[in-house]
């Protein structure tokens, strides 16, 4: 089954508005030549707006770091699925491991999150990955079927068609170590099966489901060669321009 690849940059906590457009603008003139593949950017929601005129009319896709389930209301501090709409982006990020760990948000919370934002029209990236301590105590499998399992309770088949999955292990996260191709297909083909169970085969088929922790130039070809490898959600080497563009052009 082919799958259209999808690049995915995260910027995290990271670019004040003129870093931002500076840094959208490079990456929108250095992946100009790519049509076969998507490529989305996750500002911070403070530069959304500025990024949206810089990308406009590129293909590029401007993504939330994260989004409420409500269209509006009294949640100081969180961003709506309408909100971002209205800044020009067309997506969230959800379940991202920092959300989980330093903010404490729970499957019930990410699954009230990816909800939203589905209902709302946003193509949703739910981020997945299992702690060092989980794997080194054998529990990576039964962690990530958790992690999917509740955060997909209601997705309706249909909506999975505005679904992708990051697999992003936390000790690979901002930490230089990678998994290795094969770790990382191991556990791709794994989230494949478990879409299949919770689904159908076919919608397991065309699902997208990327690869995240620390991604760089000279890892991403090989990781982005195995069978069930689809993308990359890449944090630190997104915020230089060269590096992400290289990432973007990617050879498997
Ligand atoms: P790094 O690429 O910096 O490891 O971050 C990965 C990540 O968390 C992307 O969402």
């Amino acid at each position: 089954m082919s799958r259209r690849p999808l690049l995915v940059g995260n910027w995290k906590m990271h670019t004040t508005v003129v870093e931002a457009c500076q840094l959208a603008a490079a990456i929108r003139q250095g992946c100009s030549d790519l049509e076969d593949r998507d490529i989305m950017l996750a500002p911070p929601a403070t530069v959304l707006s500025e990024v949206s005129h810089i990308v406009h009319g590129s293909g590029i896709i401007l993504a939330g770091q994260n989004v409420c389930w409500a269209a509006e209301g009294a949640f100081t501090g969180e961003i709506s699925p309408v909100m971002i709409q209205g800044a020009g982006g067309h997506a969230a990020i959800v379940g991202h491991s920092e959300r989980r760990q330093i903010f404490h948000e729970d499957n019930a919370m990410v699954n009230r999150r990816l909800c939203g934002g589905l209902a709302q029209g946003l193509l949703m990236i739910l981020c997945v990955g299992e702690t060092q301590e989980e794997r080194e105590s054998g529990q990576t499998f039964a962690v990530l079927a958790e992690q999917l399992r509740g955060a997909l309770d209601g997705v309706t088949p249909t909506q999975c068609a505005r679904l992708a999955i990051a697999y992003e292990p936390v000790w690979a996260i901002g930490t230089g170590l990678t998994a290795s191709g094969g770790q990382a297909q191991e556990v791709h083909e794994f989230l494949r099966d478990q879409v299949a169970t919770l689904y159908e085969k076919n919608i397991a088929g065309h699902m997208r489901i990327l690869y995240g922790g620390s991604v760089k130039p000279d890892n991403v070809d090989q990781l982005l060669a195995q069978p069930d490898i689809d993308g990359a959600l890449v944090g630190g080497a997104a915020l230089d321009a060269a590096s992400f563009i290289r990432i973007v052009h990617y050879k498997a």
